[in-house]
């Protein structure tokens, strides 16, 4: 069954927002479908948090205009907007245990206490706090404050949740956990978020879509698989992971189609394989480019090794998973690296 077109929930349309000198977002048009994970990745400073704030309803933007539901939101002020918030800045009342925390959003709503109590207790469970209820935020650590904060933004059950650099804070151990979480919960609930982050990984594991962002303006749209894959421009492909940018690289790039202009061959550092000079030659000869370079570096990193190897002037990078019985190159030696033309993608400059 073919997935039948969601309608959008939230629009951004043809909005600038411009503090001072600085345009922080410019002619930004975007929806987010009911339902969807929506991720706005891109490098500090680029209106990350800008348009989260606009469609918080925290900031107003100069030009265009944001819809929720199909409604302009320009005279909703942000109490009213019905969202879950977990900003970085957005943090726990201090003073307050986590129960009254969790309380808090319940109680401006007008809720009666014995149903408060009820909402606490299961969304203390949900995301297993249930002995937490009595403590102050500065009596837990800061994967279990985290926690209370997304309980915090989900307790009044809202249809939209937005979520700037949740887990900035988190070593890597907790933010994987996290990230299950959020991604169980949005599973759950059915929730409609938006994500912001510079975090590649966070957006590459948590989204439906990924909007990348480049001051101020959206770079690119897509989903993680195919933004990965098919990067339109340089600045997608060297932001989100790494990329082998094959401009004026001293050799003879193999094409099976002409070079589009105003573009660079970009190839994926895991599409290259690494071998002595005389092994024999991997995949299909058709379409396979084989090149002879000399190992620069090697970097050992767990699960895989990573080689810097120099073709012609280029300094190519190469991925290779760590496996059994393989053949390890140090620096100064002779490889030959291979590739399929098909991985090639060509990317605007
Ligand atoms: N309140 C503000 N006053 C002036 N400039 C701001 C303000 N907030 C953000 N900016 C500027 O707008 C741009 C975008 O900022 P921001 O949205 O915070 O980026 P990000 O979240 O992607 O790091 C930056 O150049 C920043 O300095
Ligand atoms: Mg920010």
């Amino acid at each position: 069954m073919k997935n039948k077109p969601i309608p959008a929930q939230i629009e951004f349309r043809d909005v600038t927002k411009i503090y001072g000198q600085v345009a922080a977002v410019r002619n930004l048009s975007l929806t987010v479908g009911r339902g969807e994970f929506l991720t706005i990745l891109g490098p500090s400073g680029c209106g990350k948090t800008t348009t989260l704030m606009l469609l918080a309803g925290f900031e107003a933007p100069n030009r265009g205009d944001i819809l929720i539901a199909g409604k302009s939101v320009a005279a909703v002020p942000s109490y009213r907007r019905d969202q879950g918030i977990i900003f970085q800045s957005y943090a726990l009342f201090p003073h307050l245990t986590v129960r009254r925390n969790l309380e808090f959003p319940l109680e401006m709503r007008g809720m009666r206490a014995a149903e408060r109590a009820k909402r606490v207790d299961r969304i203390l469970e949900r995301v297993h706090l249930d002995d937490f209820g009595g403590r102050l935020p500065s009596q837990l650590s800061g994967g279990q404050q985290q926690r209370v904060a997304l309980a915090r933004a989900l307790i009044a059950d809202p249809p939209i949740l937005l979520l700037d650099e949740p887990l900035g804070a988190l070593d890597r151990n907790l933010r994987e956990q996290m990230q299950g979480e959020i991604k169980g919960l949005h599973k759950e609930f059915g929730i409609t978020t938006v994500c912001v982050t510079h975090d590649q990984e966070e957006a590459l594991t948590l989204s439906d879509r990924i909007i990348v962002m480049r001051a101020g303006r959206i770079e690119q749209t897509d989903t993680p698989e195919a933004l990965y894959d098919r990067p339109a421009t340089r600045f997608v492909a060297s932001f989100l992971g790494e990329a082998n940018i094959l401009e004026n690289p001293g050799f003879n790039v193999e094409t099976d189609a002409a070079q589009p202009s105003g573009t660079v061959a970009m190839l994926r550092p895991e599409r290259i394989w690494v071998a002595a000079p005389a092994a024999p030659k991997r995949a299909d000869a058709n379409n396979r480019q084989s090149v002879s370079g000399t190992v620069d570096d090697m970097i050992y990193a767990g699960p895989l090794r990573k080689y810097h190897v120099r073709v012609g002037s280029s300094l190519l990078v190469v991925r290779e998973p760590v496996a059994s019985g393989q053949q390890i190159f140090r620096p100064g030696d002779e490889v030959r690296l291979d590739w399929l033309r098909s991985d090639l993608r060509f990317v605007t400059v």
